[in-house]
């Protein structure tokens, strides 16, 4: 189960090629280590069916495995089994790997009434701080004490609470709803994320016997059960960041596409952004259909906002879309802070852009191939569809951030035309 890429590898991509056919997406990222970190909570094990072959399902699995789970790949996806869990003690060197790792403290402080942990990793896309988790420990009876290195939490007993979250952070309401499913009593969390992957989790939970009501709105009702049983499968949704990945290459490129296994409902924000430009879109049950018309047009306004609004995981992508569009752009990012590393590498590709304090002004242009540098998992995506759409040959660097998010990424394009080749230095 090891994802196979270096971390020194590029991509040289060759640009301007149609991309055609049919591509089948992976279940959502968030959504598999969401579940994998849920079932600490979960006497037996889960079978997360189709979970993806990526490199934040191996470095989560590492930790898992540290404290005691037993975690393998079989034909059909990941066995998790946490019976063996022995220890709520999550190491430096593995939490600094992912942001995921934040998500274990909910079900560790539930199972074990205590948990410490590092500050978690993850993309450099701005300030990520946890205080939102934190308050969440605290409403639900925990003491939290921390220092410049780890955050220690303790809890005689857990027991429900009405908490109001400062803000729907996703990591936030999964750690408060997971530490919650187990806590005496009713807990009310306000505010909360209604992420397609947020709603996951909770039937994932609500499936082994929690007690969740309303997942997928913004308010939480949840009844606090004794014990959660596993001996269970479960099917993540599909990735909705993976398919708004592949309309917006499909579109920066010029192609007809068939995008299967999706869940249009999950991503309607960029499905109506994408019906305003140069590309007809079908829709049939877990199929879109793009089929671009000539060159893509400028998106004009768009902002980044909690769900269902426009998702702030697609918005290098949609940067880079537009970058070579014909027009104009304003993309208002409202989630981080600073989320526009890939903004420099793009301007490598003769790209205008522009960034602002809170967002980026794009003037469409032709790009041409130039050699740039991933710095992050979706502004790496970003720069293979710059590369994709740009004329000539193109190197992409730091391509182990893609392999965090995307399975197969080089060979799923190369199907649909693309011509990316992996280069070791
Ligand atoms: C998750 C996703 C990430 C996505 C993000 C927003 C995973 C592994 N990651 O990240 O891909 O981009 O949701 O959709 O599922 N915040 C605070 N205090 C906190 C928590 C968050 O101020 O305690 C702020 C963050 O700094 C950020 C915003 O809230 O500005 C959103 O963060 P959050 O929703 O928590 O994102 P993650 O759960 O880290």
């Amino acid at each position: 189960m090891i994802c196979e890429i270096s971390f020194m590898s590029s991509y040289e991509i060759r640009g301007k090629k149609r991309l055609e056919g049919e591509y089948v997406l992976q279940r959502a990222k968030n959504s598999a280590l969401a579940v994998m970190c849920a079932s600490v909570l979960v006497k037996g094990g889960t079978l997360i069916k189709d979970c993806p072959d990526i490199s934040d399902v191996d470095n989560l699995s590492a930790i898992l495995t540290r404290i005691g789970a037993v975690v393998r790949r079989t034909g059909d996806g990941l066995y998790v089994n946490t019976d063996g869990v022995y220890s709520s003690y999550l190491p430096e060197d593995l939490c600094e790997k992912l942001r995921a790792s934040l998500f274990l403290a909910g079900p560790l402080v539930a199972r074990f009434k205590a948990a410490s942990f590092a500050y978690p990793g993850g993309c450099s896309i701005g300030a990520r701080p946890i205080d939102i988790h934190l308050d969440g420990f605290s409403k639900l009876g925990a003491e939290v004490g921390k220092n410049e290195k780890r955050v220690n939490v303790f809890a005689s007993s857990t027991i429900g609470a009405k908490i109001k979250l400062r803000y729907p952070s996703v990591g936030a309401t999964l750690n408060v709803m997971c530490c919650a499913v187990t806590a005496k009593g009713e807990t009310v969390v306000e505010n909360a994320a209604a992420e397609p992957e947020v709603k996951d989790v909770a039937d994932y939970l609500s499936l082994c016997g929690a007690k969740i009501k309303g997942a997928g709105t913004s308010v939480l009702i949840i009844d606090g059960v004794e014990k959660l049983y596993g001996g269970k499968s479960f099917t993540p949704v599909p990735d909705r960041i993976e398919c708004g990945s592949v309309l917006l290459a499909v579109l920066a490129t010029g192609g007809e596409v068939a995008v299967r296994g999706a869940n249009p409902a999950n991503i309607c924000n960029l499905l109506q952004k994408l019906r305003d430009n140069a590309c007809k879109l079908h829709i049939n049950n877990d199929i879109i259909s793009i089929i671009t018309n000539g060159r893509a047009k400028g998106f004009e306004k768009v902002v980044t906002a909690p769900y269902p609004a426009f998702p702030t995981d697609l918005h290098p992508q949609l940067a880079a879309c537009a970058a070579t569009a014909a027009g104009r752009t304003e993309i208002t990012e409202t989630v981080f802070d600073s989320r526009f590393n890939y903004a420099r590498q793009l301007k490598r590709f003769g790209a205008d852009v522009t960034v602002n304090p809170n967002g980026v002004t794009i003037n469409g242009t032709d790009l041409t191939g130039a050699n740039v540098k991933a710095e992050d998992l979706r502004g790496g995506m970003a720069l293979c569809i710059a590369a994709m759409a740009a004329e000539g040959v193109s190197t992409v660097e730091g391509v182990s951030h893609i392999a965090r998010g995307y399975a197969s990424f080089k060979e799923k394009f190369n199907a649909l035309g693309a011509s990316i080749a992996e280069i070791d230095p």
